[in-house]
């Protein structure tokens, strides 16, 4: 079915979410939704399944003919099914039962043939679901493989994905584009949004991208990531000379330090880290390096060597002790560990500034607040909370949440799952701790990451901690070998 949207406006209250927007999709195609969060492209989307409705003038028009949708009932009943960027609350169904929500209100199925044309359905698109067994098991791949098969039952000609590929391994992100591209040889729609650049590329024929709320332009084949990243962010982004702020004064010394934890032994690592200095530490997931973090943070005891900041011994000593003393760590597991869900922005920025004794009411903790969301480009307000907030703005909060000032920040992947301008806003605020003197110690999996922030970087493999390696001297692929174990001979 070919998809015409003519001029589609959305207000909601002030904001502009969506601004005359006009686009065509031919049948069978693949068609890219690109921009970065808050862009407008679920709005877009939700529109074009009737999840919500576009302001008057709008128009959408399937093979030739304007239509009107007042809910997603109607929606699919014209052959448009979407799938939705927050999986859609499943309560404890079975598979088979889930897979006939929706059918029109008088359908009593034959459990006999539905089980039969799941099957058929299932085999089709080589997906293993049992339809007997219960969808809380589903993992979210799975239960995007059910939530697909529902729909083409129904009758989707159109089927739109809202950033499917969000909460699901490389190898279920494989297995859903091999789907999509055989859906789309048999002439189904697809209509695939993301603010993943890697993904559009691999995927769609054809790409549109969105920028707070408007189409600034359509990109097709061969694509060019930069002019991707220009339209999404309105200028050519680089991420920027490579510059170093090392200075000459000493703020950690590991002196032969061993770590042990019930997996691993670490042995004999020394190192000195200056202030103002980065170091990258690089490694497959649980070969060390979380370990040597929580160490260094105080939160791991080291079994043997010494443990110096700014020339005090602090070998032995707690997480609150090291965090007095100027260390400050930001784990992975930002919900989990680092901000409190249920307290708003204003709290988070009241509760960090008490441990210096300053006494803050309602008003100054507004004030203070806004500052800081001001200050960190933060997309929120005083009383949001921390959970309604997208990644890359939990991930500002914490950065604005650090103490000052501080000798030592540790950062276990401090820009997982952001996009890249918040990548680059990031460590624009963590050079610019660097330069006031903070030293900083960081992982990622990410290796272009690490040889652009990091001066030095230590390579883990298997508990093995490799010397300190120049940044400027190595490249992706020595450091890909070092992590998987080969090539150590000059680095061990
Ligand atoms: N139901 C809503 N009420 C108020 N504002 C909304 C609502 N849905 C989206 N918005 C706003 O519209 C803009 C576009 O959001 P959205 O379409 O979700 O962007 P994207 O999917 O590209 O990240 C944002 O500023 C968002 O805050
Ligand atoms: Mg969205």
């Amino acid at each position: 079915m070919h998809v015409e949207l003519k001029n589609i406006h959305k207000h909601f209250g002030k904001v502009h979410a969506n601004k005359d927007i006009c686009l065509n999709i031919p049948s069978g195609s693949i068609q890219g939704v690109l921009g970065e969060n808050g862009a407008g492209k679920s709005t877009l989307m939700k529109i074009l399944s009737g999840f919500i409705q576009a302001d008057t003038g709008s128009q959408i028009i399937l093979d030739g003919k304007p239509v009107v949708m007042h809910s997603p009932a109607d929606a699919i009943r014209y052959g448009i099914g979407m799938l939705h960027q927050d999986p859609l609350d499943f309560p404890p169904m079975r598979i088979l039962d889930n897979f006939l929500l929706g059918l029109p209100g008088k359908f009593f199925p034959n459990q006999k043939k539905a089980m039969q044309d799941f099957n058929a359905l299932a085999k089709e698109y080589g997906f293993a679901l049992d339809p007997e067994s219960y969808v809380d098991a589903l993992t979210v791949g799975e239960r995007q493989q059910l939530e697909i098969m529902r729909l083409l039952f129904l009758g989707a000609k159109i089927l739109i994905l809202d950033e499917p590929t969000t909460g699901i391994s490389a190898a279920q992100k494989e297995k859903l584009f091999a789907t999509l591209k055989k859906l789309a040889e048999q002439s189904i729609t697809i209509i695939f949004v993301s603010h993943k650049l890697e993904d559009v590329e691999s995927l769609c024929g054809q790409v549109a991208v969105l920028r707070a709320g408007e189409l600034v332009g359509e990109l097709k084949p061969p694509y060019v990531t930069a002019k991707f990243i220009e339209m999404m962010f309105g200028k050519a982004i680089t991420l920027g000379e490579k510059q170093s702020l090392a200075q000459t004064e000493l703020t950690l010394l590991l002196d032969n330090i061993a770590l042990e934890d019930a997996r691993l032994k670490i042995k004999g690592v020394n190192l000195e880290v200056r202030a103002g200095e980065v170091i990258g530490l690089a490694g497959m997931e649980g070969s060390g390096q979380d370990l040597f973090m929580r160490a260094c943070a105080g939160l791991a005891r080291t079994v043997g060597g010494r443990i110096q900041l700014k020339g005090q011994d602090l070998s032995g000593k707690s997480y609150h002790v090291f965090k007095r003393k100027g260390v400050n760590f930001l784990p992975a597991a930002r919900l989990e560990e680092a901000l409190v869900p249920g307290l708003n922005l204003m709290e988070h920025f009241i509760l960090a500034e008490r441990p210096a004794g300053i006494f803050i009411d309602q008003t100054a903790g507004e004030k203070l607040a806004e500052e800081r969301i001001r200050a960190f480009n933060i997309r929120g307000a005083p009383l949001s909370k921390i959970e309604s907030l997208s990644g890359g703005n939990q991930q500002r909060a914490e950065l604005a949440l650090l103490q000052t000032p501080l000798s030592l920040i540790l950062l276990e992947h401090p820009t997982r799952g952001l996009d890249i301008e918040s990548v680059i806003y990031i460590w624009s605020k963590l050079k610019e701790r660097c330069a006031q003197g903070s030293a900083v110690i960081f992982i990622s999996s990410d290796l272009d990451e690490i040889l652009q922030y990091s001066d030095r970087i230590l390579v883990f493999f298997a508990g093995q901690v490799s010397q300190p390696i120049d940044a400027s001297k190595t490249n992706v692929e020595q450091l890909g070998q070092l992590i998987g174990g080969k090539g150590w001979a000059n680095y061990a």
